[in-house]
């Protein structure tokens, strides 16, 4: 197994690392892949480790696949669920924070709807934070396994065409994958309604279109995002069948092309919003694989900064 070390001691935002962090996480999720490939899929790396993840917002992949990650590096787990704790009886973020690591835990894996919140932590607890999504800020983890599963699929994304298609604004895929991708080296293009482009993003490194039929025509791979409803407390279009009609994604679209694209979506999907199910579920898409991809890409991060431990942090 890999002997270099990341740069970082938490995995807080694509932003704050570095390429070669990223390629790091990358060649040491491709040894990880080949691992739980294997009959015996456990290794006992992180037997002595003590992580918890804690959901303070609604998951399904990021915490299944952060909980099998953990069983496959051998570590000891706890689960937090929000709405199951004494959260709900007022108790700050900090607090319960402070009494789970009481108990000797090593990491903690978050995910809270406030944007900043790992980062807060890291500046107050003594174990690396993995964030797991924050608000509207950043996923890094999925846009690592985004990366690794584009890598699979086509190669070195230097100059590849990578377009993120829907609701940019409230999507922290959406920025850590322009973080990563353009790290990376790949050209990237948002589009979508201009109310869901958030102004000025070109200062980003990416361009930004309104046309999906162009932008299909332009990309290698469209990654597709879920139109967030739950952070959408003003109207940003007329109804979802119109959304549909000018941004969604459909075989029908597809079969225009004079190529084939690679089809991506983060999950969970508006099957027939932003997707329709024949192009969700056609040869072209590779949204298993992303979720598949999803166990390895968490066990290097889970491994790489275990690595960081005996440092002070
Ligand atoms: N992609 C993703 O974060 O999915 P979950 O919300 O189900 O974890």
């Amino acid at each position: 197994m890999t002997e270099l070390q990341l740069s970082t001691k938490h995995l807080l935002g694509i932003k704050y690392i570095q390429r070669s962090d990223i390629e790091l996480i990358l060649e040491t999720t491709h040894q990880f892949k080949e691992i739980i490939n294997r009959p015996i899929k456990k290794v006992p790396s992180l037997r002595d480790i003590t992580i918890a993840n804690l959901f303070f917002e609604n998951s399904t992949r990021t915490r299944v696949s952060f909980e099998l990650a953990e069983k496959r590096l051998s570590a000891d787990t706890v689960n937090f669920s929000a709405s199951a704790s004494s959260v709900k009886k007022g108790e700050t973020l900090l607090d319960t924070v402070n009494n789970i690591l009481s108990m000797k835990v090593d990491m903690v894996v978050m995910r809270h709807p406030a944007v900043g919140a790992p980062m807060y932590l890291s500046r107050h607890i003594n174990a690396n934070i993995i964030n797991a999504g924050d608000g509207t800020h950043e996923h890094p983890t999925q846009a690592l396994l985004d990366a690794y599963s584009m890598m699979d699929k086509v190669g070195s994304l230097d100059g590849k065409k990578i377009a993120i298609i829907g609701d940019i604004v409230h999507s922290r895929v959406a920025l850590s994958n322009i973080f990563c991708l353009t790290k990376l080296g790949a050209k990237v293009r948002v589009c979508g309604p201009p109310t869901l482009i958030p102004r000025h993003i070109e200062s980003l490194g990416v361009e930004v279109s309104y046309d999906l039929d162009d932008t299909l025509r332009w990309c290698d791979i469209a990654n597709i995002l879920r139109i967030q409803l739950e952070r959408q407390e003003l109207k940003y279009f007329p109804s979802l069948r119109e959304y549909h009609l000018h941004f969604g994604v459909s075989l029908e679209r597809l079969e225009k092309l004079d190529k084939e694209i690679v089809i991506m979506h983060p999950g969970p999907i508006n099957r027939g919003v932003e997707i329709t199910s024949d192009a969700a579920d056609s040869g072209q898409s590779i949204i298993l694989q992303q979720v598949e991809n999803g166990v390895a890409v968490r066990m290097a991060i889970l491994f790489l900064l275990a690595n960081r431990r005996d440092e002070k942090l």
